[in-house]
């Protein structure tokens, strides 16, 4: 892993040694040729600098997810996520990044008037992050907005199945596609999106033939979060697979406990503050010599 040092003049996380190009949306739509992806491929959520220094020699793309608003902020949904938010964060990603692609959000409210408002939307979190792709959520209603934006230069990554922006038509975040009827939309929302020219899809919480069954009929790489194992590549929110939530939908695997052991060192402070055994002589500063 590089070692990193934090240029303080421009805020700009260096690596050092610099290493190569980051990845780019015409490098990873390339993985997959002729309906198959050798090298699957690893994107995780991140919304810090610091996280993103420590995800991004691991991943090939880092998703400022609007995620943020649940895990960051303590919203009850990612409708009220902001313009602001998403360029404060994803700006602190690709600062802490130089290999991942970085991905930003695109906000309810931010895209689905109109493909000009998305226009507008898109460009402007580009400026403000230095991010080179955007996500949005839709399927066949979306498309025409992700034509307009992948025409201007745009790189987008669509979003099908369960999406979280509709949580109010959906009515919950339960798994999508149990009906036919449903699971067939859910596909024609996919070819949608990849004819449209999204270098990416993200399919979320559907079932898993449903998700197969996209990955191997579309052309761009598809994404799983509770999908398929057969998916050209996953994703997964970083504080669910960290365990910083007691609960956790059934689709994430926790590969750590960091609540519990964030909990036991905060105790152990908590203890070491009252019984007055920190700091001792190392932590403190004394005259020299
Ligand atoms: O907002 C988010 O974190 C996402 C991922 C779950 C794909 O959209």
């Amino acid at each position: 892993m590089s070692k990193v040092t934090i240029d303080t003049s421009t805020s700009r996380a260096t690596p050092s040694p610099v290493p190569g190009k980051r990845m780019t949306a015409p490098s990873l739509r390339a993985r997959k040729i002729d309906g198959k992806t050798e090298q699957p491929i690893v994107m995780l959520t991140a919304y810090t600098m610091r996280m993103a220094q420590l995800l991004d020699p691991h991943c090939d793309m880092l998703l400022v997810g609007d995620s943020l608003g649940q895990v960051i902020y303590g919203l009850p949904s990612t409708i009220p996520v902001t313009m602001e938010m998403m360029c404060a964060h994803g700006a602190a990603v690709v600062r802490g990044s130089w290999h991942a692609l970085v991905a930003v959000d695109m906000p309810f409210g931010s895209y689905e008037q109109s493909p000009a408002q998305a226009f507008a939307s898109a460009s402007r979190i580009m400026k403000e992050t230095g991010c080179a792709a955007i996500k949005l959520e839709g399927g066949e209603a979306i498309a025409p907005t992700i034509e307009f934006l992948t025409h201007r230069g745009i790189p987008v990554i669509g979003h099908v199945g369960l999406t979280p922006q509709a949580v109010n038509t959906l009515g919950g975040y339960g798994a999508r596609g149990r009906e036919q009827r449903e699971a067939d939309k859910i596909l024609a929302d996919a070819r949608a999106v990849d004819q449209a020219g999204a270098f990416c899809i993200v399919v979320e919480g559907v079932m898993e033939d449903i998700a197969t069954e996209i990955a191997r009929s579309v052309s761009a790489p598809v994404i799983g979060i509770g999908a398929s194992a057969e998916c050209d590549g996953q994703v997964l929110v970083i504080d669910d697979m960290l365990g910083m939530f007691e609960r956790t939908p059934r689709f994430v695997k926790r590969y750590d406990d960091l609540a519990e052991r964030i909990g036991e060192a905060a105790r152990t402070y908590a203890e070491e503050v009252r019984a007055r055994s920190f700091p001792t002589s190392d932590q403190t500063y004394r005259p020299k010599g």
